[in-house]
């Protein structure tokens, strides 16, 4: 006969993101509710492997939904990948009593729960990243608040762009995606993005774009650029030199990762952390949760690691159409 569901773990791996707090809390505050225990690893699967592990009650998650970064640290641990270590981690999370483990982290952190799944510990991932790379769903939690960040950063260069009437490169996160670029480059107003999906690293077509627009009266030129294409520093100076256009770059870098949560990533990564409590709870495992179409709906881990997604061709055109 199956164990029952006594307690279960949480932990977060990978980068951090705004709201991976507000999903610890729920996970704790959901299982705690539904008559579980709770424990807390720290430093993600390399805290795992050193047994860093905390028993949690609901004061452990007291005054954390508005903070950015989370309260369980989280680590990249490269020595996971290998199957002898996954099988010392199922092992110890046995020796722990934990019936079921909860995963907040990217692909990659899903790949690592896929195995332990394999091993006989029922794992549920959450996706939590600023980078919004997951197939498998439309929101992860961070990318709200970190591509409202950005914004605010660019609006702020837009400022001195335009009292300078120069070309400002402004490269923000997303790591081969670029998801934060496109959505930052229509809130903003750029007169370019370049998203690694698209950009075909023609920069005379670039360079003639700024000239064109500048002839039309535009007074700054704005180009949002993704770090999957980067380079930002040096395209700034080849750009100065081609058009005559003072041109800085800005990198705006870790500044994204940080802050208060944003409401949709406090409720969002909320519903998530419930949702991974209830479907170990009705016994599933190696399960990725998602929001999709307007539902928060869950997927095999494989079927959802398998998936692909891309940059909508419709709003990359209308970002555009925009430019005038
Ligand atoms: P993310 O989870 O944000 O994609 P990483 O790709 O850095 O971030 O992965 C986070 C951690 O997940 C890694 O440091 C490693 O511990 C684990 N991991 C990544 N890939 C695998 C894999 N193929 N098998 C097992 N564990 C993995
Ligand atoms: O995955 C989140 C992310 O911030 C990416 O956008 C970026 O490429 C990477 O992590 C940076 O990682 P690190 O914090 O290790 O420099």
């Amino acid at each position: 006969m199956e164990k029952k569901m006594e307690t279960i773990a949480v932990l977060t791996s990978g980068g951090d993101a705004p709201g991976m707090n507000a999903c610890i809390r729920s996970v704790v505050r959901t299982a705690l509710a539904k008559g579980l225990k709770v424990k807390g690893i720290l430093r993600g699967y390399a805290g795992l492997l050193k047994e860093e592990i905390i028993d949690m009650d609901s004061h452990s998650v007291s005054d954390i939904i508005e903070r950015g970064g989370t309260i369980l640290y989280t680590a990249r641990c490269l020595e996971f990948k290998k199957p002898d270590v996954q099988q010392q981690a199922a092992d110890i999370l046995r020796k722990h009593g934990i019936d079921g483990l909860v995963v907040i982290g990217g692909d990659g952190s899903f790949a690592g729960a896929r195995q332990l799944a394999n091993l006989g510990i029922n794992t549920i991932g959450l996706p939590g990243t600023i980078d919004l790379d997951i197939a498998c769903t439309d929101y992860t939690i961070g990318f709200d608040t970190a591509v409202n960040t950005a914004m605010e950063a660019i609006d702020k260069v837009r400022d001195t762009s335009s009292s300078h009437e120069r070309c400002n490169i402004i490269e923000v996160m997303g790591r081969n995606a670029g998801y934060i670029a496109l959505w930052c480059g229509i809130a903003n107003g750029a007169e370019d993005i370049l998203l690694p999906e698209r950009y075909d690293g023609d920069e005379q077509k670039l360079i003639n774009h700024i000239i064109d627009m500048r002839k039309q009266g535009k007074k700054h030129h704005i180009i949002i650029n993704a770090e999957g294409v980067g380079h930002s520093t040096s395209m700034a100076k080849r750009i100065e030199a081609a058009t005559g256009i003072e041109t800085r770059a800005t990198i705006i870098g870790h500044i994204q990762r940080g802050g208060s949560p944003t409401c949709t990533d406090r409720v969002y990564a909320s519903i998530f952390g419930a949702k991974a409590v209830d479907l170990l709870l009705e016994g599933k495992s190696k399960r990725v949760v998602g929001y999709r179409k307007g539902e928060f709906v869950d997927y095999d881990i494989n079927e959802a690691l398998a998936m692909k997604k891309d940059i909508d061709d419709y709003t990359f055109e209308v970002s555009k159409w925009l430019v005038r």
